[in-house]
């Protein structure tokens, strides 16, 4: 029997950080990774722009036969989920539902902290989710931009990402949050150091594990899972030279990241055939 993988996608290594999670709660499962790194980044674009790509991943990926589909970037989450939702029969799981809803049940003080990239925030996505599971919690919320090229070059731990930090989130720290949510799937690569800066006493929100779980409980729920015994085959799909983004795969995984092929998308029935393969 041919089983249909999961794919999820990405503006580059950020969807790595839900991919993870998902590998980790389903290693049973074939999963299609994409990250659209040619246009990178989505959190400086407007909400049109972000939705034609979206559909055009969507596209790709759903001509490579996906059972599910994993909008594993908030900005897209934000703009594009709905528009997708309407276009494919297919469950769609983005990221914004599943940290709203961790944030909601985790915080004890009722004032949740949300950072994400400035499409996100403007958007406003998070606030009206939580406010939707609750309207007492308080949100406040911060873009923070710049971790996303930090993420993106590795700098995850050194005195610019730590500058960085105290800078962004100085601000949330003195409103009093008890919870802030990573509402970019790019942040989870800087927590030690976002944690260093907000202190033990804020627990961070990282949709990640949520989302793996929401993805678990639809394929269960519709009879879509492997067998468990079975293990799963991961293929990763880029729109530009594949280096960052393998060392940083590798990086994430603690190890070999697989195999990576750098497609255009011009044409999604075509794009992936004659793709410049990269061993990583
Ligand atoms: N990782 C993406 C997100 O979760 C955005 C990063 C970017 O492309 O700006 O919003």
């Amino acid at each position: 029997m041919a089983w249909k993988g999961i794919g999820i996608f990405d503006s580059g290594v950020g969807g790595l950080t839900v991919l993870k999670e998902i590998m980790k709660t389903l290693p049973q499962e074939d999963t299609i990774y994409f990250g659209d790194s040619a246009r990178f980044p989505y959190g400086t674009k407007s909400p049109d722009t972000i939705v034609r790509y979206s559909h055009e991943i969507a596209a790709f990926l759903s001509h490579r036969d996906i059972k599910l589909l994993v909008v594993a970037c908030n900005t897209a989450s934000a703009m594009a989920l709905e528009s997708l939702k309407q276009q494919y029969d297919m469950p769609i799981v983005g990221v914004i539902e599943p940290g709203a809803r961790r944030a909601v049940t985790v915080t004890r003080t009722g004032r949740v902290g949300v950072i994400g990239t400035e499409g996100t925030i403007r958007s406003g996505a998070y606030t009206k989710a939580i406010k939707r599971m609750n309207p007492e919690v308080e949100v406040l919320t911060r873009a923070c931009p710049l971790f996303v090229p930090l993420a993106e070059e590795g700098w995850v731990d050194n005195d610019v990402a730590r500058l960085t930090a105290n800078r962004y989130l100085q601000g949330l720290k003195e409103e009093g949050v008890d919870t802030l949510v990573l509402g970019c799937t790019h942040y989870p690569l800087l927590k030690g150091i976002i944690s260093e800066v907000m202190g033990e006493g804020v627990t961070l929100v990282d949709s990640a594990e949520e989302t793996a779980r929401t993805v678990a409980e639809i394929l269960r729920g519709r009879a879509l899972l492997r067998p468990s015994a079975e293990r799963g085959n991961h293929h990763y799909f880029v729109t530009d030279v594949p280096a960052g983004f393998i060392r940083i795969g590798n990086r994430l995984f603690g190890g070999k990241l697989g195999d990576v092929f750098q497609v255009s998308l011009d044409d999604p029935e075509l794009a992936g055939r004659g793709a410049v393969h990269e061993e990583s």
